[in-house]
């Protein structure tokens, strides 16, 4: 087929047009990709942080006189916490028992969460058990449940003693498992 100046010139002009639509329709995803991938990477900074709070840092809760023998003393832990995009810093994280069964002997720490409904723990000196106020759990000085509907005992916490300070690494559980499962 023979073509002519003008049907040439117009082919000419198609050609054009559908090259410069295929160039904006490029520039165009190129552009949308660039503001979406920043955006994904800025959601999902708090999922890939979810895992590393799990028992932080040893946190200093007393001194390693201060825990009697059959007297358990209630500490508060206070950290940091990864929070969504923010980190705050000195926020009470919880509370937990020390307990040291004799004179000179090691410390145990044991959260105050009743790993029944989540209520906390108290100690009763009369009876020298921990009991929940909630549905009646009781547990021993070592943590073992002794009756209620606890499926578990208290959770014991990560301790270290050094020099004269105790140290904890606080941590959450599920509760109403029988199976110890750490949170965060
Ligand atoms: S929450 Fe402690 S016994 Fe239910």
């Amino acid at each position: 087929m023979i073509l002519t100046p003008c049907a040439m010139a117009e082919q000419s002009t198609d050609e054009r047009r559908a090259f410069l639509m295929v160039i904006t329709a490029g520039l165009g995803a190129i552009t949308a990709a660039l503001a979406i991938i920043p955006g994904l990477g800025f959601l999902a900074s708090p999922l890939r942080r979810a895992g590393g709070g799990a028992g932080g840092n040893p946190l200093r809760v007393a001194g390693e006189r201060d825990v009697k023998p059959g007297k358990p003393l209630r500490v508060t832990a206070v950290g940091a916490r990864d929070d969504a995009w923010l980190r705050l810093e000195k926020v009470t994280l919880g509370s937990a028992w020390l307990v040291r069964a004799v004179e000179d002997g090691p410390i145990k720490a044991f959260s105050t969460v009743c790993p029944h409904l989540g209520c906390g723990v108290d100690f009763d000196e009369k009876t020298g058990k921990f009991n929940c106020p909630c549905h009646t759990s009781a547990f021993d000085l070592d943590g073992r449940c002794l009756g209620g509907p606890s499926p578990r005992g208290l959770d014991e916490l990560e301790t270290h003693v050094e020099g004269r300070d105790v140290l904890i690494r606080y941590q959450r559980f599920r509760v109403g498992t029988a199976k110890r499962e750490p949170l965060g």
